[in-house]
């Protein structure tokens, strides 16, 4: 049987691709579904799947005209040589400009006034305590504090001079400029400096694939695979753009039509409980409802008679109520035997999945304390760390242990010695 993976992916096809949201809601999240065809390709409830997506074409002609490129032009990659077409297509990721590149452009800025100083320095994404998120700085930003290879100049009275002088004045402006423009934003503001087509793709990112927690029991909807994607849209310098493989799958790929590289990525550890009698309980906000609904469809095949409690939630019932009906069902037919939906924009006050586990704190222990497995997917920057924080209070509380112990109790014997506490975030 051929080994499909990242590398080799299986060209698979799209059989469904719609918007699960309801009317008037400000997200958009999808369910889609992949043909496995005859691929040969297994997986279990828990595993995710890997999709390889294409770059948006209009970036790739408007970068090919701005370089003054006919995108024959012959260049080395990591997987060999290709025309700078397919490169800019399918080996780099051309939708956000790479800090790499951008650093490059500091030597390629020419001055007639001597040199000036550029200073790069690394990023991290932080989550504030309203739940925004933000980016901060490393580096002091001295002299002496330049990532190798820095110090170049600029032509005076140069648009792109007075630019560059901005970003390179002041670390965090260098950030934003970064976090908000692809490589058309950058050529067009640096729309001075030619390049060959080999230092064009030079210092690019190179593309990589995107995980996906399947959403389905392969027993349970046999030959297809299930995804709930959460498609990221966002619109700056008068241009919208959105994330690179959402926005394939959202915009590009077409129905039984489109070819679509994938490859399964399975865990070892975000698994069902190996007897059917163990007690779950589920915490999965958002898109993290997806392995879920793939474990209860695989649970309900099982016939198996532990109990399921799953905690969802969204910003609104009727915008975001993913898979009621099968919620629905599954409730009626006593699968599903507890569901707590948190919905943050419904009332004048936010609920998130932690508040209705906190009210719930006295059985949630009872189950873990039977035994219980407790799982969480989906946002790991905020949802998830309260959720952690939240599992210790209750095993505090109810279990009545101090903090140091419930701690203790979460991280190492769950988490760890038992594995019955297991994540999937992201
Ligand atoms: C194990 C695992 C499982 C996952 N499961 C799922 C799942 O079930 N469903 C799901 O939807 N996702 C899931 N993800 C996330 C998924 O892999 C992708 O990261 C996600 O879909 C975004 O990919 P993209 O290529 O569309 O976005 P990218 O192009 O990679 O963008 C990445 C992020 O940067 C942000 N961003 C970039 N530039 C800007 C900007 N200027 N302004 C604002 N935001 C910006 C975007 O919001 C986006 O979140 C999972 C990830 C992992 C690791
Ligand atoms: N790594 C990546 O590339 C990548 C890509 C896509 C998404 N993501 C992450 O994955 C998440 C999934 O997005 P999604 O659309 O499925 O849903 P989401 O943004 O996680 O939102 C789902 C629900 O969680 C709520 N929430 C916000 N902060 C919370 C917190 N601290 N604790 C508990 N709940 C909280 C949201 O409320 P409010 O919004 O009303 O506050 C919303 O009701 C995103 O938040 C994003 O950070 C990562």
């Amino acid at each position: 049987m051929t080994d499909w993976n990242a590398k080799n992916p299986y060209t698979s096809k799209l059989t469904e691709n719609y918007v699960l949201n309801g009317k008037g809601s400000g997200k958009e999240t999808r369910h889609i579904v992949f043909d496995l065809g005859d691929s040969g390709l297994e997986y279990k409830a828990g595993d995710a799947l890997g999709v390889i997506p294409i770059c948006p074409p209009e970036i790739v002609a408007d970068l090919l005209s701005l370089g003054g490129f006919t995108g024959e032009e012959q260049v080395e990659t990591n997987l060999g040589i290709c025309s700078l077409h397919e490169a800019l297509s399918t080996r780099y990721e051309v939708h956000r400009v790479s800090k790499k590149w951008i650093e490059g452009l500091g030597s390629r800025v020419v001055s007639g006034d001597g040199p000036i100083e550029i200073k790069i320095v690394s990023r991290d994404r932080v989550s504030t305590s309203d739940g925004s998120t933000v980016m901060s700085w490393n580096g002091s930003g001295n002299e002496d504090d330049l990532p190798s290879g820095y110090s170049e100049i600029i032509s005076p009275n140069d648009p792109a001079e007075e630019l560059w002088n901005k970003l390179t004045s002041d670390p965090k402006s260098m950030e934003d400029y970064m976090w908000t423009r692809d490589y058309v934003d950058t050529l067009r503001d640096f729309s001075n400096i030619s390049f060959t087509p080999q230092e064009f793709i030079d210092g690019m990112d190179r593309l990589k694939p995107r995980l996906y927690s399947i959403a389905s029991s392969p027993e349970f909807e046999p030959g297809t695979v299930h995804l709930t994607v959460g498609i990221v849209r966002y619109s700056y310098h008068e241009r919208d753009k959105a994330g690179l493989t959402t926005g394939y799958l959202s915009d590009r790929c077409i129905v039984e039509e489109t070819p679509i590289g994938v490859f399964m990525s399975p865990t070892r550890s975000f698994i069902l409980p190996e007897k059917g009698d163990v007690d779950c309980i589920m915490v999965g906000p958002g898109t993290g409802i997806a392995p879920f609904r793939a474990f209860l469809q695989q649970r309900d095949l099982n016939g198996d008679s532990g109990r399921n409690w799953l905690f969802f939630g969204d910003w609104t019932e009727e915008g975001e109520y993913y898979y009621k009906e099968e919620m629905d069902d599954w409730k009626d037919r006593g699968i599903l035997n507890k569901h707590d939906l948190a919905w943050s924009r419904d009332g004048s006050e936010k609920v998130y999945v932690q508040h209705l586990m906190r009210e719930n704190g006295s059985e949630i222990w009872d189950w873990i304390h039977g035994g219980g497995y407790f799982y969480v997917c989906g946002d790991k920057s905020r949802m998830a760390k309260d959720v952690h924080q939240t599992l210790i209070d209750i095993c505090s509380e109810h279990g009545e242990m101090s903090q140091e112990d419930a701690k203790s109790f979460v991280e190492e014997s769950m988490m760890k010695k038992e594995k019955r506490y297991l994540r999937d975030v992201y």
